[in-house]
This record gives structure tokens, sequence and C-alpha cells, in this order.
């Protein structure tokens, strides 16, 4: 069977639409079909303008026929079995260029009035051909309710009726807008599975089965609303910071009172129920509590062998009504591990006086303690060698410009809930605290209850399970690009609590990217290793990540014996420098300079981005001094072969 799939999102290749084509072709290819995509922005469509001339002058033929790549496209749509219409929600309808793709096959049909062989008291235009045999409808769309869809539907249904089209149905993903985005991909391995699952269906049965259906259209933000809003308000934010744009150009509409409860990013909200108080953007806890993330935050490997004993005494929290219980602390650190202890010691190694907001402020990242005490800000007295050395010593996460966690990371923590498999939850009531520590690190946690998944950029009284990870190792595992397994076995990260949580969390969270999975190959040696379960091809909005994501393009087979390293010198509004590095059939990503590149290639962020998404020609724009190469000529003229 012919399948021609249209990708109507004018994104192309970084699209959502593209994205949930691509699984669904592939399932179909298995099944036995041959299937060809074509991106409807790439054929540089001219408006139909309605002047007949295909059914008058030059019956069959439009007039725009030289000016654009519709006739090629005409001829794949008039020989298929199947035609998908991908296309993205654009105001409750198809999106501009799939409209002016429909449009533009009048020459189809002929101009005369008959009655509709099939719907008795109905119109129809004569075909001069009947094809395609069949047709389906795929969308996504931002809103998170299926609703939004109607129209739509209901516009391909009666496109199908009247052109005698047999109508598959349609594979509909609200809240869609995550898909197309590079570093969330983890998040819907499972869901794209789903869709390959369809796509062999049709082509086997003609239909989707019910329980495919159902699964199509499970939830995927099963956190509910919430963590939805949570999420994309989290995407949106993070993009208006990388464009500074100011706070007061962000919000031109005043949110209504009643909306702040739905807005769980907005600064602000306390939640109760998980017993940490908020109070002017800090979560007021016992000390105790501060103490134990403290201890959380201790790497073993830092000074190896350390032997110390840290004194603390907090004055209470100043100006709210909250007892943060006793004020005396101690720390021991001996042999690798450091415990907490209620009262003072006899001779501390290091002691310390502070208020509690200060250490409060140290905890989260906010002050770095040496130099808070620098500038007279708390009292220590002893070792102060010791102090100097906590950043070291205690991983406390150290978030970036206006308290914010490194932005991939974030997306990560905030999308868990995409990825939760209720199914596998069964009736588990569990929260999950992620103490990610370093540069851009931050504190999260997952509620999960009642077959549902929450999460939270707030740290939780008392977790079942805690995750002490530095920001950076968690990141790279969450994307694959270290062995999630090994970092646990070198100690990178630390957990304690409910080790049966833990084990667990590989089933909980089906995205195979992600960093559960690879702890659960502890014991699941079978597992695919993160390389093997890499995302498919995509590009996407920021010009690392379309580099980084270049080694899950690589061909092997175009590649045979090559031994090269590619430089990008990236200048423009992302500066930065990658490199790929080619050997034995694998191609690997690496921040920072080669020592010896066989080619180098310097580029704006912008020209390599619109290369990247098909938006430029590259080797045109290689010629036209967009982009310059210095080293290996003939690397650049393979490219496109190395890379597909
Ligand atoms: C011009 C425009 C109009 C949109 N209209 C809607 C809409 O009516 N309802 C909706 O839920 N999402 C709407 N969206 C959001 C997109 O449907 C959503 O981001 C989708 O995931 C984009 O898919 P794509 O990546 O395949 O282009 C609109 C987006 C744009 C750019």
């Amino acid at each position: 069977m012919k399948v021609l799939a249209l990708n109507g999102s004018p994104r192309m290749k970084a699209s959502s639409t593209y994205h949930m084509l691509t699984p669904l072709l592939e399932g179909m290819e298995k099944a036995g079909a041959e299937t060809e995509l074509i991106h409807i922005r790439k054929l540089d469509l001219e408006v139909c303008i309605g002047c007949y001339t295909c059914w008058v002058r030059t019956p069959g033929e439009c007039i725009h026929k030289d000016k654009d790549s519709m006739v090629d496209a005409m001829e794949l749509y008039n020989t298929a079995d199947l035609v998908i219409f991908g296309t993205p929600l654009y105001h409750f309808s198809m999106s501009g260029i799939m409209k002016t793709f429909i449009d533009r096959t009048l020459p189809r049909i002929e101009p005369w009035l008959i009655p509709h062989p099939d719907i008795p008291d109905m119109t129809f235009h004569p075909e001069r051909f009947h094809k395609p045999n069949k047709i389906m409808l795929v969308s996504p769309c931002g809103f998170p309710e299926f609703d939004h869809f109607e129209s739509l539907v209901a516009t391909f249904r009666h496109m199908a009726h009247m052109e005698r089209f047999e109508y598959l149905g349609e594979i509909l993903r609200p809240g869609a807008e995550a898909l197309s985005r590079r570093s969330l991909q983890g998040l819907f391995t499972g869901y794209y599975d789903i869709l390959r699952q369809a796509g062999e269906q049709i082509i086997r049965d003609n239909r989707i089965s019910e329980e495919t259906q159902a699964d199509l259209r499970a939830d995927l933000f099963p956190g509910g609303k919430k963590a939805f809003y949570d999420m994309a308000g989290s995407y949106w934010e993070q993009q208006m910071d990388r464009f500074k744009v100011p706070d007061e150009m962000r919000h031109t509409v005043p949110i209504l009172a009643d909306d702040l409860d739905s807005i769980p990013y907005a600064p602000g909200g306390t939640d109760l129920n998980l017993g940490v108080l908020r109070s002017d953007g800090r979560y007021l806890v016992p000390n105790e509590y501060m103490l134990n993330l403290m201890v959380g935050m201790f790497n073993p490997l830092a000074i190896p062998g350390l032997r110390a004993t840290v004194q603390f005494n907090f004055s209470p929290p100043k100006g709210v009504d909250f007892d943060p219980g006793p004020a005396d602390w101690y720390l021991n650190i001996n042999d690798g591990v450091c415990t907490l202890h209620q009262g003072r010691t006899a001779l501390p190694t290091l002691s310390i006086t502070t208020p509690y907001e200060i250490w409060f402020d140290i905890g989260t990242g906010a002050l770095i303690a040496d130099s808070a005490f620098d500038d007279g800000k708390f009292e220590a007295n002893g070792s102060i060698t010791l102090l100097e050395q906590f950043s070291q010593i205690f991983q406390h996460p150290q978030p970036g410009e206006g308290g914010k966690s490194n932005p991939e990371l974030d997306l990560i923590m905030m999308g868990m809930p995409t990825a939760f498999d209720a199914k596998a939850a069964d009736d588990l009531d569990a929260t999950i605290q992620f103490v990610l520590g370093g540069a851009g690190g931050g504190i999260y946690h997952l509620q999960i209850q009642d077959g549902k998944c929450i999460s939270k950029r707030e740290p939780v009284l008392d977790p079942d399970l805690i995750i002490n990870a530095p920001a950076e190792i968690w990141l790279a595992i969450s994307k694959g690009e270290i062995d999630g397994q090994q970092a646990f076995m070198e100690a990178k990260y630390r957990t304690s609590g409910d080790m049966n949580i833990m084990l667990k969390m590989g089933e909980l969270f089906r995205s195979t990217g992600m960093p559960p999975s690879s702890v659960s190959q502890l014991l699941k040696p079978e597992t695919l290793s993160p390389q093997e379960e890499k995302p498919m091809d995509m590009t996407q909005l920021n010009c690392r990540d379309t580099i980084a994501g270049m080694p899950s393009v690589f061909n092997p087979e175009a590649a045979g014996d090559l031994v090269a390293v590619i430089q990008f010198n990236v200048t423009g509004d992302e500066p930065g420098s990658y490199f790929l590095q080619i050997e034995n059939g694998v191609c690997t990503f690496h921040e920072g300079e080669s020592s010896s590149p066989a080619m180098t290639i310097q580029t704006p962020s912008e020209v390599w981005l619109a290369v990247s998404r098909g938006e430029m020609e590259g080797q045109t724009a290689f010629m036209q001094q967009k982009y310059t190469v210095e080293g290996d000529f003939s690397l650049l003229l393979k490219l496109n072969d190395l890379f597909k």
C-alpha cells in the first residue's frame, strides 16, 4: 500500500505533527506499506486565486503549475492509496498551508454539478480520477482538551464523505506543544510506541483497534490541568527569560485573583498539605529539616577521609509566626557518612551561629556560605577552611539568575508526570524528592497518589525517597548522555529512603530516556541502553540542542570507517563551541573545542538553526558565505549523508 503523509506544520521537522507522523509511518512500514512524507511548507505553494483556469482554459492544470512544487506533490497524492493529513490545530481549524494545499487540489475535479453518486440529495463535482482511496487525520493542538478539534474533525469527515474517500479516522493529541521539544522527547516514548502500533494496525486491519484508540487518547498529563499549566507556564517563562523580556511585558492582561490558584508557577502559593509553609518566597521548614537536606547534599567524594563536627545554632525566623523547633544541632562527618544530631557537642571543628533566613538562603543556593560569612551575615568559629569547602562538601542547588534552575532540567523535572504510568503505580502513595545540586540545580518533588503524579519545584517535609544528584549529572542521565547505571555505581548520585520505590521508578516513569529507567537497569540488564533508546530525528528550537541531537540522526553506514572530529564554533544569539566525534561508526557530541578537528564550521546560531530546520539549504548557505568552513571540505559535502 502506498501511503502519503502531508505535514501541514510550518515548523516542519521540529513540529509536534512531524513527531506524531514519524512513528505512525514507521509502524505502517513495518506492516509492509511504502511511505512518503511531504512538508507542505517546502512546496512553496501559491494560494488558489479562484480563477478556474484549471476547469476551463487548461482543464486539469493549475495556473500556478510552473511556479511551485504542487504538480510533483499531486503526482504522489494521485497515486497514493492512503493520504494522511497531518496538521496542527490553528484557530480551531487546519493550518493555513494545509488549507492552501487542499484548495490547490481543485484541478482534480470538473465544474459540472451532478447528484452525488452515494449520498441522496447531495450535489457533487465529477472527479477526473478517484484517488486516494483512503484518508485520515493526525492533529496536535496546544490546549489540553479534545473538544477544540471538533470543527477540524467535522471538516475532514465531511470532505471524506463528499469526495468518496474511505475515512480511517483521526489521531488527535491535545496539549501537544511539548511534543515539539527535543529535551522532552524522552517523556513521550510510550506515546510514540502506541503510534507505531496504530500505524501497523491501519495497514494490517484497515483500522485502529479500540484498545489502541483508547491508549492514543490517554491523558499524557495525569497530574491534571495544574501540572499541565505548570509545565507550559514554565516553558513560556523560560523562552521569555532567553530573550530577556522585562516582567512588565510578560503579563499585559491582569490575572484575576481566582486564576492565581490555577497557575502554580506564579510566585507565591502555599501548600499546607505538604507541611511546608512559604513566606516571602521562602519555604518555612523546621531547622531539623533544613539540616536533613544538608545531610542529603553531603558528597562523600568531595574530601575523602574528612572527619569533622559542625555545630549549628539557629535564631528563629523573623516577622512570621512559625516555630522551627530546637535551635541546636550538629552534623558529624566520619568515614564518608554525614549524620545529624540534636543538641550541642563538645569541641566542634566548626561552630555556626546563624539567623534562620541566612542558612535557608545558603541551603537553596541563593547565598554561598563562605561569601555570606565574609559579608558578616552569620558567625563562625573554628575551622574557617572547612567553611570555605562547604560548596564542595555539600552540593547545594545553585540556581541561575532569578533563582531559576537550568531551563532544560526544569522542563524535564516538571514534565515527569507526563511519563507517569498510572497502571504501574496502582495504589502507590509516595513522595519522591529530588535535590539536584550545583549550578543550575533545584529542589523538586513528585507526589504520587490515586494514580496521579504531580511535580513541584518545592521541597517537601517527609519524602519517602530522596534522590541527591548534581544537576549536571541528572541532566546528562536524563538526556541519555551518560549511563545512569554507571553513574549510580560510581556514586555520582545517591538515594535514601524507600528503595522499593527506587526499584519501581523504571516502571512508574515509562519514558526510556529518563534516569529512573537507567537506574532500574541495575535490576534489568536486558533493558535497552540509553544510547539505543535515543529519540528519533528531532529538529528543535535551540542551537546547542540541534547540534547535540545530530548523533541521534547519524548514519553509521554512510560513515563507514571514517574517523573525524567536526568542530562547531557558534556565534550570534546563542554562542558556544561544540564538537562531534566520529569513530568506529559512532558519533558523539561534546562541549568545547577539540584539539584536532578535521573540519571547523564557524556559524551564527540563527544560520545553523535555519539549516537544521530545513528553512535554508545548507550548501547554498555556505556558497552565500552565511557560514564558513575550514579544514577537510569533503566532510562538508558528506554531511547530508552522515546525518539523515
Ligand atoms: C497560529 C496558531 C494558531 C493556533 N491555534 C490553536 C487553537 O485554536 N487551539 C489550540 O489548542 N492550539 C492552537 N495553537 C497551538 C498549536 O496547535 C500547538 O502548538 C501545536 O502543538 C503545534 O503543532 P506543530 O508543532 O505540529 O506545529 C495555535 C498555534 C498557532 C501558531
